[in-house]
């Protein structure tokens, strides 16, 4: 099955331009979806994983180690058919308060021989309103096959001072449907989000979702949700602490580590300037910052390792570094759709107590 993808279907894929491949891949997606008893059909030719390791989480069950990054899934549209694949959890979004269309096309940029890809969408998303209709008309919470991350960003109108308004107003739409949530404040594509990684910025952001999360779990007599922060892979140590602190006072129950880095090896000196690069270049820096989080927070803090996991083994040295779980983007792209299975399968071997 991976032969044929790489034989066939990804060089049909690769005759297109990187976003019309994405548009294809989603809507083979949302078709699967409409199949009766796929996952059963796919776990009967073996290409979804029937035993793999379960992962408690934050209080959530999840059916294996891997999950599918933000971004694949940006509207909510065919996040159901990624279980059929092998995938553990899904993260969609990022989805902003206010629909927007994101920036000028093209804004996806592949490199085979690297396999990597730099993009600047800028989070065209169609609004947290719009996606929240859909997601209720979706499997509900309890009804799913595996946890439903939602991650949120901000929109671009809305200026920095006024973020935590943003996201709040996110956060009330969605949280009815989110397993979990993640607070992207890490993206290369929006102007001046990145600022919000900052000590000021970031201690009244997740303070205002927290107050915000805690009222609503009194309100609904319910367990609040939780909250991952999902950061980028170009701050210091200085920052990394700052940020292991606020996350822990502010009672967040993870991170998600690594968004797309602003950086460049040599080798992509040549490749698009503006945007983030993900895929296998960006595996040592992601790893890196793992293993500084898990190291300083003394394994405290579940962490969802995520860049450039491009061999079944790469996602095995995340979890060797401290982290939980892990989310793949790059990598299905190059690998193909029946990748996350194979890693997943490999991630239970990878814990399998011999004891
Ligand atoms: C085309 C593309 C779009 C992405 N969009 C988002 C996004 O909207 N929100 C987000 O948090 N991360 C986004 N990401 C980052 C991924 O979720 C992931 O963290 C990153 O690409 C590293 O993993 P990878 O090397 O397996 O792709 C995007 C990545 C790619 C390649």
């Amino acid at each position: 099955m991976d032969l044929l993808y790489e034989k066939i279907l990804r060089p049909y894929f690769f005759t297109k331009d990187a976003e019309t491949a994405h548009d294809y891949a989603l809507n083979a997606l949302r078709l699967l979806d409409a199949v009766p008893f796929l996952p059963q059909i796919m776990e009967r030719y073996h290409l979804r994983p029937r035993h793999s390791q379960r992962v408690r989480l934050f209080g959530l069950d999840f059916p294996n180690a891997v999950g599918l990054a933000a971004g694949f899934d940006k509207n909510a549209l065919a996040w159901p058919a990624a279980g059929a694949l092998g995938f553990g959890h899904v993260e969609i979004g990022t989805i902003t308060l206010h629909e927007q269309p994101g920036n000028e096309k093209p804004r996806v940029f592949r490199y085979p021989k690297y396999e990597a890809a730099v993009n600047r969408y800028g989070f065209p998303n169609a609004g947290a309103e719009k996606i929240a209709r859909r997601l209720a008309a979706a499997p509900g919470k309890g009804k799913r096959s595996f946890p439903l991350g939602i991650n949120i960003g901000k929109s671009k109108v809305t200026p920095l001072d006024e973020a935590h308004l943003d996201y709040v107003g996110s956060f009330r739409l969605l949280a009815d449907y989110a397993d979990f949530m993640v607070v992207n404040i890490s993206s290369p594509n929006t102007p001046g989000l990145r600022e919000l990684q900052g000590r000021d910025y970031l201690v009244d952001l997740l303070k205002a979702l927290q107050v915000e999360n805690q009222d609503r779990a009194q309100r609904l007599d319910t367990a609040p949700l939780p909250f991952l922060l999902k950061i980028a892979p170009d701050l210091n140590f200085t920052q990394l602490d700052d940020i292991l602190r606020i996350v822990e006072e502010s009672g967040f129950n993870g991170i998600v580590a690594t968004n797309t880095t602003i950086s460049r090896p040599d080798y992509l000196a040549d490749a698009e300037r503006t945007g983030g690069l993900s895929g296998r270049p960006l595996l040592e820096k992601s790893l890196g910052i793992v293993r500084y989080l898990a190291r300083e927070s003394k394994g405290r803090l579940p962490i969802i390792g995520s860049g450039g996991i491009c061999q079944v083994e790469d996602a095995g040295r995340f979890m060797d570094e401290g982290a939980s779980m892990v989310q793949i983007y790059t990598g299905m792209v190059y690998r193909g759709p029946f990748f996350p299975a194979r890693v997943a399968r490999a991630l239970a071997w990878h814990q399998r107590d011999w004891a």
